[in-house]
């Protein structure tokens, strides 16, 4: 009885050091990397993250994302109210027909290692060299009139995305997405007609009523992605977020690592630009300028995006 007792020990100690041995040695139960570089926004271990970042929220509008809830159409439809506007569901389809109706960017793998290099229109950009570093991600996205030619030392020449509202688009070349923040039913209607009748020419400033760009790399932000972005993200601060603070939230959803160029207002507020020779006495208006400048700079003192703020 007791030679039995001591076997089942002797065993139980053996089978123990053999799985300990195996484990050491060969067997490694730790979880894959989310994306294929060296560290992963979607990894980060950072409560401050984790309660603003939420991946089930999909920037780019498809057909099956397009319905609004009702606090989201609420707060949308306040954002710029139009006298002039279609029904949203009419002109969401009739939208589709015409641009692509795709689920863009699900495509996180760990095999994906997608660089993205988010490029605001700050002044702090003028003589900081970082043209190089920006044109080597895989995705540049630029935003609004901010133009390349003439000052790509400083900014880089590539553009894979240009993001726009109607009232500050510009042409774009066939290799780059033209992406659309719709403040409004109307803006959507706009889309429509610089690639069709072309008719829309005035919001509530003129407008262009054509556009030089591919109609099927033209994405649209969905206003659900903007309304995320104004509650969780910036707790309301300002009336609605301004398009480049969106465009770095948007940017930490489709891709693994995020750089942040030119974004800061001067040292009295001002919204100076890289291209204005002499500043214009631009505010922040509706926006939560510091609010979200800190934001920014938080989410780089907790290495989650890299923040390049020019010298
Ligand atoms: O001036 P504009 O709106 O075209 O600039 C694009 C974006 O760059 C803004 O939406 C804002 O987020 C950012 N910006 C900034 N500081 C500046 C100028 C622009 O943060 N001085």
């Amino acid at each position: 009885m007791q030679r039995k007792g001591e076997f089942a020990l002797l065993s139980v100690i053996y089978c123990t050091l053999a799985l300990l041995y195996l484990k050491s040695n060969y067997l490694h139960f730790e979880t894959p990397s989310p994306c294929g570089c060296g560290h992963c926004i979607q990894e980060r271990n950072d409560s401050w993250f984790s309660d603003r970042f939420n991946s089930s929220y999909h920037p780019i509008m498809s057909t099956n994302s397009s319905v609004l809830s009702k606090n989201t159409e609420k707060w949308w439809k306040n954002v710029q109210r139009s006298r002039t506007e279609g029904n949203y569901s009419e002109v969401v389809e009739k939208l589709f027909q015409l641009i692509p109706d795709q689920e863009y960017y699900r495509d996180r793998s760990p095999h994906r290692c997608r660089v993205c290099s988010v490029v605001g229109n700050s002044g702090n950009l003028k003589n900081s060299h970082y043209g190089l570093l920006i044109d080597a991600s895989d995705l540049v996205l630029r935003i609004n009139k901010g133009p390349t030619k003439g000052f790509e030392k400083n900014v880089g020449s590539k553009t894979t995305h240009r993001i726009i509202y109607p009232e500050s688009a510009v042409d774009v070349d066939n290799s780059t997405h033209l992406v659309l923040f719709p403040f409004k039913t109307l803006d959507l209607e706009w889309l429509i007609s610089v690639f069709t009748t072309h008719h829309i020419t005035k919001t509530y400033t003129r407008v262009m009523s054509t556009i030089k760009a591919d109609v099927n790399m033209v994405m649209v932000v969905n206003p659900t992605f903007m309304n995320y972005v104004h509650y969780v993200w910036l707790k309301k601060h300002g009336g609605y977020p301004s398009t480049g603070f969106m465009t770095v939230v948007l940017a930490l959803h489709i891709c693994d690592q995020v750089r942040v160029f030119g974004f800061g207002a001067d040292r009295h507020g001002n919204w100076d630009h890289y291209f204005e020779k002499t500043p214009q006495n631009y505010k922040t208006g509706r926006h939560g300028g510091s609010f979200e400048y800190n934001t920014i700079k938080e989410l780089n003192d907790r290495n989650i995006i890299e923040m390049y703020r020019g010298w």
